[in-house]
């Protein structure tokens, strides 16, 4: 038996990485999947590669940085699909600089996506996952909670990070039992968020001396979103290879 079948599933930030990743397994469980993200021609592709492999999956434009976008594809989904089940949030952005280094544009940038970005995106669908019963998870990052010795940079990314972690805790306090909201905290990640930037420093920060793949870190994801985790509520879920503990 699939564990999405028939449910209808919203991957922001769907169409590379972690998200990318994860609406693909979402898609061969049998949810019908919408990936949303800015760029429409690498949504589109993910979105056809999901269709070439017998999934269900579709592409809509969406900055999470602009509440009128977001408010297009609510229109979207209630009109296509006419329900949401699940939604996973994975929409980021990744700047970093030295104190003297840091703008208040770029400082407001990364707020705009990785934090406001996700109360935009919740403020909109919390009342269709509420009608559901459905489940929301926030893909927020270790480095909300950790600060590694070797990235001293992180003060924007980071920081986006830990008011993310604390904003998915009240949202799970406020919409309980009715959704199962809970964050995702995962540890380095091979990604397109890491672009022109040299991963060898993070070779051997964590238990298992390197990083973590994009389908290590869905398959976490997609357990958080199925009814395997039916009592995980208001949890932040560290998948980081023991980099916390190393
Ligand atoms: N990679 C890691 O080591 C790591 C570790 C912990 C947490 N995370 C978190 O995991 C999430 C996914 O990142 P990733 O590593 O998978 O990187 P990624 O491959 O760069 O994916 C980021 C996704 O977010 C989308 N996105 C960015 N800005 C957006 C916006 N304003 N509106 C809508 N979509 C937007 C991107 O598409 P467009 O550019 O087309 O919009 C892309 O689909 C992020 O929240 C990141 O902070 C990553």
């Amino acid at each position: 038996m699939k564990r999405f079948n028939d449910k209808v599933a919203l991957v922001l930030g769907g169409s590379s990485g972690i998200g990318g990743a994860t609406a693909e397994i979402l898609a061969q469980e049998g949810a019908k999947v919408i990936i949303a993200a800015r760029n429409e021609i690498r949504g589109g592709e993910k979105a056809k590669e999901i269709i070439s492999s017998g999934g269900k999956a579709c592409f809509f434009p969406c900055d999470v940085a602009d509440s009128k976008s977001v408010i297009k594809l609510q229109t979207f989904i209630r009109e296509q699909y006419c329900c949401l089940d699940v939604l996973f949030n994975s929409a980021g952005i990744l700047l970093t600089g030295n104190l003297d280094e840091l703008t208040e544009d770029e400082w407001d940038k990364v707020y705009e996506v990785n934090t406001k970005g996700m109360m935009r995106v919740a403020k909109a669908f919390m009342p269709m996952l509420e009608e559901s019963c459905g489940t929301m998870l926030n893909n927020c990052s270790i480095n909300g909670i950790h600060s590694y010795i070797k990235g001293k940079r992180s003060y924007m990314y980071a920081t986006s990070k830990s008011a993310a972690i604390q904003f998915t805790r009240y949202l799970a306090k406020n919409y309980a039992p009715k959704v199962r909201v809970n964050a995702l905290c995962p540890g380095i990640t091979v990604t397109n968020l890491f672009t022109n930037r040299d991963f060898s420093r993070f070779q051997n920060v964590n238990l298992l001396n390197r990083m973590a793949t994009p389908e290590e870190i869905a398959k976490v994801a997609v357990f958080l979103l199925s009814d395997d985790a039916s009592f995980v509520v208001g949890s932040v879920i560290v998948a980081d290879g023991g980099e916390t503990i190393a």
